[in-house]
């Protein structure tokens, strides 16, 4: 394993596939991962019940993102609006950084990683899908938990999320200059996981680091 930061920036909107292929890319290269939009919830969660964002994100504690109730809708919304907050972000900042170059490598998967979180990492991806697609595929998620669901109204929730993360002034959502855009919309999961671990092994390979499993 190396010891050298190799650091792989995975952004992109809710429900594209990121957090699969981030997942599926730590396994390949054994890296460490890191799922961002975790922090965000885990804020989100605590705003619902009356905590203050800002309070929350600076004394946020590795116990809090174990909840179980973080992958819900309104916790998703909740998230998204605690994440406009400048003080918010700039609360989880040195800890995602320290992260992303730690000793043997790390992906991270959320909206800014590329841009904002590791603008030097060495492998960039932002994975998208039409809306249509990825709220139809959070909506399958949704039923399959045993919630219940209305495809519009997820697709209403996708639209807005959307609009907030990539229109806020502060550190929006949006695919760094040298990202490999990788649109899932008529993808396999397999197909869009083989396409990412092409592009890391390549961005591995050109730094003489190992790609063998
Ligand atoms: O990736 P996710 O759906 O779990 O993220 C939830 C929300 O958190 C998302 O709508 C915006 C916010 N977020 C962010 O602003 N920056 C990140 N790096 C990750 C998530």
């Amino acid at each position: 394993m190396t010891t050298a930061p190799f650091t792989v920036a995975i952004d992109g909107p809710a429900a594209a596939g990121k957090g699969t292929v981030a997942r599926a890319v730590a396994a390949r290269f054994g890296l460490a991962h890191l799922d961002t939009g975790l922090l965000y919830r885990a804020i989100g969660a605590q705003m619902l019940t009356g905590a203050d964002p800002i309070e929350a994100a600076q004394t946020l504690t590795p116990d809090a993102l174990e909840r179980d109730d973080l992958r819900t809708a309104d916790v998703a919304q909740a998230a998204s609006k605690v994440a406009v907050i400048p003080e918010v972000r700039a609360a989880l900042l040195d800890f995602q950084r320290a992260f992303a170059r730690r000793a043997g490598g790390a992906v991270l998967d959320g909206r800014d990683i590329g841009t904002v979180i590791c603008p030097q990492a060495e492998a960039k991806l932002f994975v998208t899908a039409s809306a249509e697609v990825r709220a139809a595929r959070r909506h399958a998620e949704l039923l399959g938990r045993g919630a219940d669901a209305d495809l519009a109204t997820v697709l209403e929730d996708v639209r807005a999320r959307d609009a907030r993360d990539a229109d806020r002034a502060t550190a929006p959502m949006r695919a760094a200059d040298t990202a490999h855009v990788l649109d899932t919309s008529e993808m396999t999961v397999d197909a869009a996981v083989a396409a990412a671990i092409a592009v890391v092994a390549a961005a591995r390979s050109a730094l003489g680091l190992g790609v063998e499993r």
